[in-house]
């Protein structure tokens, strides 16, 4: 077990006070309500390597509650079904057909999206069609403009009364509570502003991760990149800006670059640290080079296009599979809070297996709505507040 930093809070996250039994390898079970024990969560995506993970910690964490697993493919469907066993079903859906969404949505309580990738998708389909059949919503997506699409629905969804969360993943997503955790401790102290924010994170290879986090990845190197300097907004070419940083024990000290990743909007805003940034890197150190080197070469309109970096996954994705075997899927997030009185706090989070970790921190977010955590309106992790 690596997890070596499990977030708890009680303030202004405290719908995401996640328990240490959320990220170990042999998870304990979960308390929920008795009325949403045997709640029925649909996982869009289900199928696919995030919403797979998202499936099984769920249902070990919580087994009574009822899965339904999500996707096109009925027979990549029936296989996730006799991974988990009892208490499952597969539902066949397409989420860009808003007529079986919705058909999808009538009868469950919660839906989560992991059909991504969230770059360059023209709305907010599933969100939508949880605000039309009155289903609360976690979806873990990972690019700026999708998320804040997805808040300019706060009032719809407040006025249907759901809760939904965006960027429920890990990073985004656990990587927001810690971020909002070291501001909520900086200011408890009263030992200076926070001042500055960083996001480190570091991944081996995919991680573990399905072809959609490939497609992420090129996506996101055709976005240029929003950061905050001294309240400022500035934009930074993506991949450039590299840092050597310390990650410790596990996995040591790695390159990162700059990503645009809407944690960075959302830290700023909501927790008003007005200088924020956020920084990945991968292994082997030639991916690196590749990411950086695609930023150089090709044309932003490329990477932006999303049938030609599908196209581009298909060819590179056999290779990185490879790879991927070798280099391991090793997760660490860093986050790095300097305040106006020289006081600077660290927290880390590291596990042997993204493609374990993502699940269990996604479920973190279904189980918190579920237990009735999070009030009604679109939320981004660090912005739920304490219930009354
Ligand atoms: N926030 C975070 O911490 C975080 C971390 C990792 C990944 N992510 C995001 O999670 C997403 C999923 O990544 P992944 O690695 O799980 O990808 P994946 O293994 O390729 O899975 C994608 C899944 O989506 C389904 N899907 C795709 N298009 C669909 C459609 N139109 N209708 C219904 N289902 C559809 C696919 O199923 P069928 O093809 O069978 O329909 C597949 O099961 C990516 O967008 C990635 O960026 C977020």
């Amino acid at each position: 077990m690596m997890a070596r930093s499990v977030v708890h809070s009680k303030s202004c996250c405290s719908a995401f006070a996640f328990r240490a039994s959320a990220v170990e390898t042999r998870p304990g079970r979960v308390r929920i309500p008795d009325k949403a024990r045997d709640a029925r969560v649909l996982v869009l995506g289900g199928t696919g390597r995030v919403g797979g993970s998202t499936a099984l910690a769920l249902s070990k964490l919580s087994p009574d509650l009822r899965i339904v697993v999500g996707g096109r493919n009925r027979e990549k469907g029936d296989s996730m079904v006799a991974t988990l066993g009892k208490n499952s079903a597969f539902a066949q859906v397409n989420i860009d057909d808003m007529v079986s969404l919705e058909r999808a949505l009538a009868d469950v309580d919660l839906v989560v999206h992991t059909a991504g990738p969230f770059q360059q998708a023209q709305n907010c389909n599933v969100l939508e069609a949880a605000i039309a059949t009155k289903t609360a919503y976690v979806d873990v997506c990972d690019d700026t403009r999708y998320a804040l699409l997805a808040k300019s629905f706060n009032d719809k969804a407040a006025a249907a009364n759901i809760s939904a969360i965006t960027t429920g993943g890990i990073y985004p997503g656990v990587s927001n509570v810690m971020a909002a955790e070291l501001v909520r401790a900086a200011k408890d102290e009263s030992k200076g502003e926070p001042e500055k924010l960083r996001f480190y994170y570091y991944t081996a290879g995919t991680g573990g991760a399905g072809p959609t986090i490939l497609a992420t990845s090129f996506l996101l190197l055709g976005e240029e990149v929003v950061a905050y300097r001294k309240g400022e907004k500035i934009k930074l070419k993506p991949y450039s800006g590299g840092l050597n940083i310390d990650f410790g024990k596990g996995i040591g000290k790695r390159d990162v670059f700059l990503l645009n990743l809407p944690e960075v909007k959302s830290a700023h805003e909501i927790l008003g640290v007005p200088t924020v940034s956020a920084r990945f890197g991968t292994a082997p150190f030639f991916w690196n080079w590749g990411m950086s080197a695609m930023t150089n070469l090709l044309p932003p309109e490329y990477l932006q296009d999303r049938s030609k970096v599908q196209e581009l996954v298909r060819q590179f994705d056999p290779i990185v599979r490879v790879i991927d075997g070798i280099a391991g899927e090793r997760v660490s997030m860093r986050v790095d809070l300097e305040c106006s009185d020289g006081r600077h706090a660290v927290a880390i989070f590291t596990h042997r297996r993204l493609s374990v970790s993502v699940g269990y921190s996604t479920a973190a977010f279904v189980l918190a709505i579920l237990e009735g955590s999070s009030k009604p309106g679109v939320w981004f992790p660090e912005e739920v507040r304490t219930l009354p």
